[in-house]
């Protein structure tokens, strides 16, 4: 039986990442696998902190932390973060735990073995202002391809295309400012991904219909744009420390470069997984050896991830080959951005929405549902606070959460709060349970193929089909006269309500959850409807009791469109 093993790209670690970064990684991550358990698929949900390299140790010394305790500061943020939003890891790792620093220097080891690996004297951009070696991107300057003005010396954010920071026209230390800055040679080990391209575009053109276009475009990009070898160690202190027993130690006090070792804890995760769960080897069945085959490996990222994810970590487990056989990306979803208002979310301008600030004024499923619901999947989309509650107070409150409500209520008033035996389903209820049939089917292929935004819609039309059922059928009227078919009506209604907790809880688990307790007890996975409608919205035990929730969603006033307005920015 297919097992699923799901990540998504491992947060930097400095600060709470904000809605862009959310919806396009994290959330994902989090309603596909809920999706896989809820069908009964085995499933191994993993992310974790992304912590090495110059950024961290900038932003420990700007916070005036030393850079492991700032580290552990940051990961329990980021944790509190993620379980506040729901997302059901099986596992919330480290890249600095010591998992992962063993297999980064196994693979790096492995890949000098196979020749994989060469000692290259680099130039290196030096500092004299801040007395030190400048990584990539903390070198700026202009992007010599377009012109860009800002470009970083790893890529320019303007025109995505990959530099190396003495490509810079006018360039000068990120971190000071000062254009003083002078090149010195610095040895380093290189990844010779190029001898990859054959083997990496066969295996991309593999992908050509599994992958969305987003993906293989970025990743052809790449390939035709001549893959330069890269250089794989930095001289900063904090990352994986080069062993000694490559290349005789010439690359002694170096360490990896932090794009080098992070996907790498995706594994590294797996075992951090089993070691909390005192499962032993059992992380090695889901990336290596027969046990593996089994595994469908689904990644989740924004698209400034996909070289990384199609050329750069598949080459140091292309290079581990022949000796070891780990598994590669089966099911690669990259998205586009979210914007905040027209502009770019941010997180060094602090410009947006954060996850720890989104929380303190609103419930998860507010935002979860939101963002799926505009998942940038084609194309990049927009958040504004006005489109943001105009979907919510529409969705959430009017048709489902009305809904719940008047259905659970009349039958609290009419029916005694139970489930009415009376009456039996007519031509109505048979052409609603044709029209679910479909959209159930349509709703989880949609699901099935990672199209969230259209799985989104059809959750929204299921949703509108009840309520036109309801207003159709209408009890309130009939009881008065026709019991049975009022009876009838209501119990159907309750079914309804049972089945979209079902549907919803990928998407909003904490709410489903409630809306299924009105119903019965909620299991802690709510199982997805395998069954045909006919049987699954007859299926209430009839005069079974049943609750009516308090109020599922509040719909959002302007006044704190206006409060949300002030304290966050943006406009419309
Ligand atoms: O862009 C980012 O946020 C990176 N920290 C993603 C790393 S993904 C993986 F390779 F670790
Ligand atoms: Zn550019």
């Amino acid at each position: 039986m297919t097992r699923y093993l799901i990540t998504s790209a491992l947060p930097y670690i400095n600060g709470v990442k904000h809605l862009g970064n959310l919806v396009g990684s994290l959330l994902p991550a989090d309603v596909f696998a809920r999706f896989c358990r809820a069908r009964g698929f085995e499933t191994l949900a993993l992310c974790a902190t992304d912590e090495h390299g110059s950024t961290t140790e900038l932003a420990a010394a700007e916070a005036g932390r030393d850079v492991r305790a700032f580290c552990d500061e940051q990961y329990a943020l980021q944790k509190a973060a993620g379980d506040g939003f729901g997302l059901s890891w099986d596992h919330f790792g480290r890249s600095s735990n010591a998992p992962n620093i063993a297999l980064t220097q196994h693979f790096a080891r492995l890949l000098w073995r196979n020749g994989h690996l060469d000692v290259r004297t680099t130039k290196q951009v030096y500092s004299n202002a801040d007395k030190r070696f400048l990584s990539d991107r903390y070198v700026v300057g202009t992007c010599p391809h377009c012109g860009y003005e800002r470009a970083r010396g790893d890529q320019c954010e303007n025109c995505t295309r990959v530099l190396d920071p003495v490509d810079l026209i006018n360039p000068r230390s990120a971190i000071s400012g000062s254009p003083d800055i002078e090149i010195r040679d610095s040895t380093h080990l290189f990844l010779k991904q190029s001898t990859f391209v054959p083997q990496l575009r066969a295996w991309i053109d593999s992908h050509e219909r599994d992958w969305p276009v987003l993906v293989t475009s970025i990743a052809r990009k790449w390939l035709d744009e001549g893959l330069q070898d890269r250089g794989i160690t930095r001289d900063v202190e904090w990352g994986v420390p080069v062993p000694d027993d490559i290349a005789d130690g010439q690359l002694k006090g170096k360490v990896f470069y932090v794009w080098f070792d992070a996907p790498i804890e995706y594994i590294g995760c797996a075992q951090e997984w089993a070691e909390a769960n005192g499962k032993g080897d059992a992380w090695r069945d889901w990336w290596i050896g027969p046990k593996s085959k089994d595994v469908v490996y689904c990644e989740f990222m924004g698209k400034d991830n996909i070289p990384f994810h199609t050329v750069g970590f598949p080459v140091t487990v292309m290079g581990a080959r022949p000796q070891e056989d780990w598994k590669l990306v089966d099911r690669l979803k990259g998205f586009n951005y979210i914007n905040f208002d027209g502009g770019k979310f941010s997180t060094s301008s602090k410009r947006g929405v954060f996850m720890d600030a989104a929380l303190e004024i609103l419930p998860a499923d507010y935002w979860r549902y939101y963002l799926m619901a505009n998942a940038p999947e084609s194309s990049d989309s927009n958040f504004t606070w006005e489109h943001f509650a105009g979907q919510v107070n529409k969705d959430l409150a009017d048709v489902l959460g009305n809904f719940v409500n008047r259905v659970t209520k009349f039958c609290g008033a009419r029916f005694e709060g139970k489930v009415p035996s009376e009456g039996e389903y007519g031509d109505e209820e048979k052409a609603l349970i044709e029209e679910l049939d479909k959209r159930v089917g349509e709703y989880t292929q949609l699901f099935e193929a990672m199209e969230f935004r259209k799985a989104l819609a059809e959750l929204r039309a299921i949703f509108v089909t009840g309520n036109e059922y309801l207003t159709r059928a209408a009890p309130w009227t009939h009881v008065k006269t026709d019991r049975a078919r009022a009876g009838a009506a209501v119990r159907m209604g309750l079914n309804l309500v049972h089945l979209f907790a079902h549907l919803a809880w990928p998407v909003i688990p904490t709410s489903a959850r409630r809306i299924h307790q009105a119903i019965q007890d909620a299991p802690e996975v709510i199982p997805w409807p395998d069954e045909a409608m006919g049987d699954f919205l007859d299926d209430l035990e009839y005069g079974m009791a049943i609750g009516v929730p308090e109020v599922l969603f509040a719909k959002i006033t302007d006044e704190q469109i206006a409060d949300w307005r002030a304290r966050f920015g943006g406009g419309g």
